[in-house]
């Protein structure tokens, strides 16, 4: 973290238009004594800040190596859905936007090694998984089984089709793709996300379970994978709520009585359960 409170200039450097609502932007910072300062860890998130329009959280998709390698390309994939992200994913190479952070907890990567992990995601929720995966790849001797399963609402929706396939062909490696609606060239499961939880490889004495995505297919991952054997402190899942500071000073992201923004976004199940599906939380 440089300075929590100052947005660093970033440069976009590439577009990519996922689908026709979802883009990644490809962004380096144009100072380069920032980007040589700049690490964070998968699960993280910056905030982006188009200026004269507002700024929002966007979880960090590049992985470690982005950093350790110097190029420090930061990629973020975002879903246009409002004032801000409809203004953000316009932006084309050569744009110029501010970038405050990272900030948050990420994944419980230490917890994880010599574990089984199973990564569980739906719709856009496959953001923040990416770079946890490309982290568990890169250092693939230090974990057990992985598994990657992610749902979408329509066939059409699933972004990134050629990573799942890479990832699929790596040793010890499970992958599942569902889709609530299929489409003609839909080989996997049509259905929701829960009903592929039952072919996992679940030894639950040693797995952990990364969730990530809509609140009520979060629950119902978790629940399940209970239902399954697993204990609710095997199961992480990371939240999100709407962000002003980012750094636990104006309450805008309060979950009970945590701050989404400062002790998550990433939390133990059993620190949300209660309050994950009250209404008003
Ligand atoms: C830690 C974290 C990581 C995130 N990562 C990503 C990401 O990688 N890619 C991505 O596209 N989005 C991500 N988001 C969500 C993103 O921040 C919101 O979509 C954005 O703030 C909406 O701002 P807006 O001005 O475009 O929309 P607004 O005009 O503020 O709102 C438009 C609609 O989106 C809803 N909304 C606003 N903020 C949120 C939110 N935080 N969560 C859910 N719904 C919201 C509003 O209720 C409204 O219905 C993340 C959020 C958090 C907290
Ligand atoms: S965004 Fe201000 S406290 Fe979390």
């Amino acid at each position: 973290m440089i300075n929590p409170y100052l947005p660093l200039e970033a440069e976009v450097v590439e577009r990519i238009q996922e689908t026709p609502s979802i883009v990644t932007l490809r962004l380096r910072l144009t100072d380069p004594d920032a980007r040589h300062r700049f690490y964070c860890a998968p699960g993280q998130f910056n905030m982006l800040y188009l200026y004269g329009v507002g700024e929002v959280p966007i979880s960090i998709k590049s992985g470690p190596q982005s950093f350790l390698d110097q190029t420090l390309l930061l990629d973020h994939t975002i879903r246009a859905v409002g004032r801000v992200t409809r203004a953000l994913v316009k932006l084309e190479p050569g744009a110029k936007l501010g970038v405050r952070g990272p900030y948050g907890r990420g994944w419980p990567l230490n917890q994880a090694q010599g574990k089984d992990v199973h990564i569980i995601t739906g719709g856009l929720g496959c953001a923040p998984a990416v770079s946890v995966v490309h982290e568990l790849m890169r250092q693939r001797s230090r974990y057990g089984r992985i598994s990657v399963v992610q749902g979408v609402k329509h066939a059409d929706d699933l972004i990134w089709r050629d990573q799942y396939e890479h990832w699929a062909k790596q040793p010890d490696t499970q992958v599942l793709l569902a889709a609530d609606q299929a489409n003609a060239s839909w080989r996997w499961h049509t259905g929701m996300v829960t009903g592929l939880l039952d072919q996992l490889h679940l030894d639950t004495e040693r797995s952990l379970a990364m969730l990530c995505g809509p609140e009520p297919m979060m629950r119902a991952s978790a629940e399940r994978l209970i239902e399954l054997g697993l204990r609710p402190e095997q199961i992480w899942l990371s939240m999100e709520r709407n962000m002003q500071c980012a750094i636990g000073h104006c309450g805008h992201c309060q979950f009970g009585a945590a701050f989404v923004c400062k002790d998550g976004p990433v939390f133990n199940y059993p620190a949300v359960r209660e309050l994950l599906g009250t209404r008003g939380f």
